[in-house]
C-alpha cells in the first residue's frame, strides 16, 4: 500500500505553518540573495510531502519538529555547497525530465576492481564503453568496506570513502566528470538498509554509546528476536541463518536481515533518516546522477509481520525524494526490490523510485528458453509490464546476484502452471539437473526447510555456451550465442533501460575460482563475478568465435536501438501470434518485435499478424537484417530457431 498522494486539507495547512516557522531560521543560512531564493522556491515546491513523511513516521516522536528542522538544515548545506558542474546537471535534467526514457540509452553495471582494477583503470576503459554504445554505467559498491568478508561491498564502513584499493573520491570525481563529457550517467550503490560492523557509527555502538546504538535495532536478549523471527524470510539461510546476531562486547542481539556483519539501520530513529540523508546528498553532490537503493523493501520493521514492502518503506523513500529535490533535483533513484511482482511495482512511481529493476521480465526471460513456452512471460507482461508516465524499467537479463523465480502464483495458476512445481522445474534445469538442460548453473542458498534455492551462474553458462564448449558441440555453441542476443535483443526493445552485465558481452564463462578462496567459498555468487577476460575481449570482433559473435552482435542490436525512436519510452503491447514458442510485442504502434524460443523453426499464420497491425497486406522490413517481408492474407509466417525480428512497416 502506498501512502496517499491525495494529502488533507489539514495537513496541507498544518505544513504551511510549520515551513513558515521554520525557513526563517535555515534560509539566512544560505550566502546569496540568488541562492536564497531557488532554495525557497524548491522547498515551498516539496516541503509539504517531507511534512507528511515526518508526521506519519515520527509524529509521535516528542521533538518531531526539532528533527524537521534540522534536517531541513541540514538539506540547505547540501544545496549550498553543491558543486557548479553538478547545478549546471540540475537545470540540464529540469530542462529535459525524461532523459532515461530515450530509446538512446544503454546501461552497464560492473565491478569497478574486476572490470577495470581501479577507478584509474576505469577511465582507460572509456573507449571500450563508448564502443558498447554505454550511456549509463552503475558501479557496484566501491566504498571501504570490512575485509575479507563484506558482502561484495554490501557492507559499508563510509559512504564517504573509497576503498583504497580501487583510488579515492577525489577520482571518482574525475571519472564522474570525464564520463558525463562522454554522455555517460554514473549510478553508485546507495546500501541504506544496513552499514558494515565497521562503520563509525557501529563502532561507536560497539563501544557502548547508547546515541549510536539507537542507529540500529538491537535487543537486551532474545525475547523481541524471538517474536519477530518467525514472520522474518532468511535471506542466505546456507551462509547466514538467521536474521539476528550476538554481539558479546555489549551483550546485545543486533538485527541482521543478511550476513552478521550487516547491520540494519533503525529508520524509526530520525536521526538515522537525517544522517543517511546526509550520506546520499554527499553522494549526489559528488557526481552520482542515480542511487541503486539497495534492499529497499527491508528498511521499515514491524512486530508480525515479514518486514519486507511495509507502508513505512514507502514513506521513507517519498521523504528521501521530497528532501532530494530541494538540494540535488537531478537525482534519480533506482529501486532493488527483488519481492513479488506486485511489490515490485509498488515503489515505481515519480515521487519514489523513478527507476526500477525488472525482475519480473528477467525471471521470464530464463524460463522462456527453459521451457521454450512464452505464454506465461505473455500472460505477466500483460499484467505487469506497463508503468506511470515519468518512470521506467531497467530490463536486464544477469546482474551479481542469484536468480531466483521471482515469477507471481497467480500468473502461473492463470495459465495452467503450478507455481512451486516450476520453480522446483527450473532449479532443476538451470543447474543442469533435468535431463537435456543446455545449462550449466550452480545452487545458490537452498534451504531445505522450504525448498527454496536460487541460482548462480554467468548468462553465457545459463544459456548453454559452457557445456557446448566442454563437448566441443560447434551446434550447440552456436544455439548458445543465438540464446545470448535473443534475450538481449528482448531486453532491448521491450521498452526501458537495457542493463548490460559486464562480462556478457564477451560471453564470459563460470568463475569457478572463487571455490579455492575461502572468504567466497560459500557464496556461490561470485562464479558468475569473473574478472575481465581480457583474451577474450581480444577476440571480441572475431565473429567465428562465441565471444565475438555475442560482441558483434549486441554491439549492432545496440546500434539499431539507437535509430528507433519508436523504442523510446515503455508503450510495449504484447500479442499472442498462436505459436507459443513466439513472444511477440509491438512498440509505439511502428514496431512489432518477434522472438522466437524455440530451437526450430516456427510458423504462425499471417492472419495473427495482420490482425495485431490492422491491415489486409502489408510490407514489413526487420531493422535488424534489412530483409524484406511481404505479408498476405491467409498464409504462413515462418521463423528461424532463436531468431529475433525487429518488423517495421
Ligand atoms: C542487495 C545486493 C546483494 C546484497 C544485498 C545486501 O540485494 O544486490 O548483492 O547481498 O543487497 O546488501
Ligand atoms: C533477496 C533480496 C535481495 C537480495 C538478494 C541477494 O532476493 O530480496 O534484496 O539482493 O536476496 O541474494
Amino acid at each position: 500500500m502506498n501512502p496517499n498522494p491525495a494529502r488533507s486539507n489539514a495537513v496541507r495547512e498544518e505544513s504551511m505553518v510549520a515551513l513558515s516557522r521554520i525557513l526563517p531560521r535555515v534560509l539566512p543560512t544560505l550566502a546569496s540573495d540568488a541562492d536564497r531564493a531557488v532554495f525557497r522556491e524548491r522547498v515551498e515546491t516539496h516541503f509539504a510531502d517531507a511534512f507528511e513523511m515526518f508526521l506519519h513516521l515520527y509524529g509521535d516522536h516528542y521533538d518531531c519538529h526539532y528533527h524537521l528542522e534540522q534536517t531541513l538544515l541540514l538539506v540547505a548545506e547540501y544545496f549550498a555547497t553543491r558543486p557548479a558542474t553538478m547545478r549546471a546537471r540540475d537545470t540540464e535534467r529540469a530542462g529535459d525530465p525524461l532523459w532515461f526514457t530515450s530509446h538512446e540509452m544503454m546501461g552497464a553495471v560492473g565491478y569497478v576492481d574486476l572490470f577495470a582494477g581501479t577507478l584509474h583503470g576505469l577511465h582507460d576503459r572509456l573507449p571500450y564503453l563508448q564502443e558498447l554504445g554505454i550511456t549509463y554505467l552503475h558501479l557496484m559498491p566501491l566504498f571501504v568496506a570490512p575485509q575479507p568478508h563484506n558482502d561484495g561491498g554490501y557492507a559499508v564502513s563510509s559512504f564517504r570513502e573509497v576503498d583504497p584499493d580501487l583510488g579515492t573520491m577525489a577520482e571518482f570525481e574525475t571519472v564522474a566528470t570525464a564520463f558525463r563529457a562522454h554522455g555517460i550517467a554514473l549510478v553508485l550503490d546507495f546500501v541504506f538498509n544496513h552499514t558494515s560492523d565497521e562503520h563509525e557509527w557501529a563502532r561507536r555502538a560497539l563501544a557502548g554509546d547508547r546515541h549510536y546504538q539507537a542507529y540500529y535495532h538491537m535487543f537486551d536478549d532474545r525475547t523481541k528476536p524471538d517474536e519477530y523471527e518467525p514472520f522474518l524470510r532468511e535471506i542466505f539461510p546456507d551462509q547466514a541463518p538467521g536474521s539476528f546476531t550476538y554481539r558479546p562486547e555489549i551483550d546485545k542481539w543486533i538485527w541482521t536481515t543478511f550476513n552478521h556483519f550487516q547491520w540494519d539501520l533503525n529508520y524509526a530513529n530520525p536521526d538515522v533518516f537525517r544522517a543517511m540523508l546526509g550520506e546520499m546528498l554527499f553522494l549526489a553532490n559528488r557526481g552520482a546522477d542515480v542511487l541503486r537503493l539497495d534492499a529497499v523493501p527491508f528498511v521499515w520493521k514491524q512486530l508480525g509481520t515479514p518486514s519486507e514492502n511495509l507502508p513505512g518503506v514507502h514513506w521513507i523513500i517519498r521523504g528521501f525524494n521530497a528532501f532530494v529535490r530541494m538540494a540535488a533535483p537531478a537525482l534519480l533513484f533506482k529501486s532493488e526490490a527483488i519481492v513479488h511482482p506486485r511489490d515490485v511495482k509498488s515503489y515505481i512511481a515519480p515521487g519514489e523510485c523513478q527507476l526500477s529493476y525488472n525482475p519480473i521480465l528477467m525471471s521470464h526471460l530464463w524460463d522462456a528458453l527453459a521451457t521454450r513456452e512464452t505464454f506465461l512471460m505473455r500472460h505477466a507482461m500483460q499484467q505487469r509490464f506497463a508503468l506511470d508516465p515519468g518512470t521506467t524499467w531497467l530490463n536486464y537479463v544477469r546482474s551479481h546476484d542469484d536468480i531466483g523465480w521471482g515469477f507471481a502464483d497467480e500468473d502461473a495458476a492463470a495459465v495452467g502452471i503450478d507455481g512451486g512445481a516450476h520453480r522446483t522445474f527450473l532449479n532443476n534445469f538451470y543447474t543442469g539437473q533435468f535431463p537435456g538442460s543446455f545449462a550449466a548453473g550452480v545452487p545458490f542458498n537452498y534451504n531445505p526447510r522450504t525448498g527454496d534455492m536460487r541460482v548462480s551462474g554467468t548468462t553465457a553458462a545459463l544459456a548453454g555456451l559452457e557445456r557446448a564448449l566442454a563437448d566441443g558441440d560447434v551446434d550447440a555453441q552456436q544455439q548458445a550465442v543465438q540464446r545470448i542476443l535473443l534475450i538481449y535483443g528482448i531486453v532491448l526493445s521491450i521498452g526501458g533501460i537495457p542493463l548490460l552485465y559486464l562480462g556478457d558481452e564477451l560471453a564470459a564463462l563460470n568463475a569457478v575460482a572463487y571455490r579455492d578462496d575461502p572468504t567466497k567459498a560459500d557464496d556461490s555468487r561470485w562464479i558468475h563475478r569473473p574478472a575481465f577476460p581480457d583474451g577474450r575481449a581480444a577476440r571480441r570482433h572475431h565473429v567465428d568465435t562465441p565471444e565475438g559473435a555475442v560482441f558483434t552482435g549486441l554491439q549492432s542490436l545496440i546500434q539499431r536501438r539507437k535509430m528507433l525512436p519508436a523504442l523510446a519510452g515503455n508503450d510495449a503491447r504484447f500479442h499472442d501470434l498462436q505459436n507459443k514458442h513466439i513472444f511477440a510485442f509491438s512498440r509505439a504502434r511502428e514496431l512489432l518485435v518477434l522472438g522466437n524460443f524455440s530451437e526450430f523453426r516456427q510458423t504462425f499464420p499471417t492472419n495473427t499478424l495482420l490482425a495485431v497491425l490492422k491491415a489486409d497486406d502489408v510490407r514489413l522490413t526487420d531493422q535488424l537484417s534489412g530483409r524484406l517481408y511481404a505479408v498476405g492474407a491467409d498464409s504462413a509466417f515462418t521463423m528461424e530457431p532463436y531468431e529475433l525480428l525487429w518488423l517495421k512497416s
